[in-house]
């Protein structure tokens, strides 16, 4: 803060020396709009700020099969945040309500090429793959509701828990220059979030700040273990998210304090706050980043991502790996 700041702050002292244009300027910029304004050259990189690319491209699965933790609401916007600062990201959309298409303002009306092509005909991902306006490096593979069934139709074949593994393994192998893929798994532990663990090399657990947050987690880890197990040895718990934070319950501190005692480093230190406007940028087509990038939720999604993305560089989730190989050896 400036010196010609702290003396307009202070009650009666506008010091003489403190030209009128100084004040004005350092008055309108603590201002809420100011504040937002500024958040929002923030988040919508007006200086072209560029994140680290990861070493090779990281496939994280958005999965807990409670509903309505913020799941879909977290895999775009973090994608959404990362395109926005020049990585490549697609995000597959493999929940049947198509949440993530709808947010992204991608087509996933019945008859649009999606996911379900890919996994129940010979559809390769590169073909229902489509462009989300908000950035020329974000892309969506949509859902269509036809996903609804797939559960049980997925059930009778050959190799379906690999189904999205081999699509995936397909799309890289092709040479598709991805930096981010991000998985946004239905609320529940069928077939479809199994291909999604399968086909990941990371999960990312959003919890919502919330009663029962941690209630059903042990199911989902121990899903976790037996895909490791089982189905995918390379799949690691990388990163967990706390959603929806409410700073004017005490609730919420308890919660995010339980979740940081258990997962430890893994939990991302930005909180997701609870936010009307990241509730309310899905029903225009958008991101939050877009539909209020000076919001409080575009901002922590921003930090999120930030962090995500300085991991990834770091080298976070080949330690991640490495203790969780270590726990279960
Ligand atoms: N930070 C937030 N602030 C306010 N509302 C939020 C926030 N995050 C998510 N929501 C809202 O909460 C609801 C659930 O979020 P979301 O759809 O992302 O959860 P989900 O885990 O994907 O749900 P499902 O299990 O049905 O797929 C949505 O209406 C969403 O707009
Ligand atoms: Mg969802």
């Amino acid at each position: 803060m400036s010196q010609s700041h702290r003396k307009v702050g202070t009650a009666g002292g506008v010091s003489r020396e403190t030209s009128s244009a100084e004040v004005s300027r350092e008055t309108v910029l603590d201002t809420p709009i100011a504040r937002e304004a500024l958040q929002a050259v923030n988040v919508m990189n007006i200086h072209r700020e560029r994140w680290p690319k990861p070493p090779d491209t990281r496939v994280i699965t958005v999965a807990n099969q409670k509903g309505g933790v913020g799941k879909t609401t977290s895999a775009v916007n973090i994608a959404a945040a990362m395109a926005m600062h020049g990585l490549h990201v697609l995000v597959i959309d493999l929940d049947p309500q198509g949440n993530a298409s709808t947010a992204l303002g991608v087509d996933h009306s019945v008859g649009t090429p999606s996911m379900y092509d890919v996994l129940l005909g010979d559809g390769k991902i590169v073909d229902v793959v489509a462009s989300v306006e908000i950035s020329e490096t974000l892309f969506c593979a949509p859902a269509t509701i036809d996903l609804a069934g797939a559960d049980l139709e997925l059930a009778s074949q050959v190799s379906r828990e690999y189904r999205l593994q081999r699509a995936l393994i397909g799309l890289l192998d092709a040479g598709q220059d991805l930096d981010y893929v991000f998985i946004d798994c239905p609320p529940s532990l069928g077939l479809l979030t199994l291909n999604a663990l399968v086909g990941a090399r990371e999960v990312l657990i959003p919890i919502q700040c919330e009663y029962y947050a941690l209630e059903g987690l042990a199911q989902l880890l121990s899903s976790i273990e037996m895909v490791k197990s089982y189905l995918n040895t390379g799949l690691t718990v990388s990163t967990v998210l706390l959603t929806m934070y409410d700073s004017r319950t005490r609730l919420a501190d308890q919660v995010a304090a339980d979740v940081r005692a258990h997962f430890g480093d893994l939990v991302i230190d930005s909180v997701i706050p609870r936010n009307v406007r990241v509730s309310e940028a899905p029903g225009f087509g958008q991101t939050v980043m877009t539909y209020d990038a000076g919001s409080r939720g575009a901002v922590g999604y921003l930090e999120a991502a930030r962090e995500l993305a300085d991991r990834g560089r770091d080298g976070h989730a080949q330690a991640a790996q490495k203790s969780n190989d270590e726990e279960t050896s």
